[in-house]
């Protein structure tokens, strides 16, 4: 079961979510880390559920690309688009201003 800490606003939440948990799907029926979490399309168009990844990036695929279009050079700084990650393992993630697509 992953954890995941999650850092917004200067505000830590952290929870143990089921594998396979989608941070965005989760928030959309009001699971944590509702209401926290800022999110738009949920289809990694728009950019808004960009979040950086402080620590368990190593578990993550590789960006899809939706996430090489829209973070472009982000991707460096460790940003994902929440809404394209299903997490298998702990991760520790910050969202503390939007990503401009
Ligand atoms: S919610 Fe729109 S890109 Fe993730």
């Amino acid at each position: 079961m992953p954890n995941v800490v999650f850092h917004k606003l200067g505000v830590t939440y952290a929870e143990d979510v089921p594998e396979d948990t989608n941070l965005v799907v989760n928030t959309a029926i009001k699971r944590f880390p509702f209401p926290h979490l800022t999110f738009g399309c949920g289809m990694g168009k728009c950019a808004r559920c960009a979040c950086r990844v402080l620590s368990g990036a190593e578990h993550l695929p590789e960006p899809n690309w939706k996430e090489q279009q829209r973070l472009g050079p982000r991707l460096e700084q460790g940003y994902r688009l929440v809404c394209q990650l299903w997490l298998k393992h702990d991760i520790e993630l910050a969202q503390d201003a939007p990503v401009r697509p």
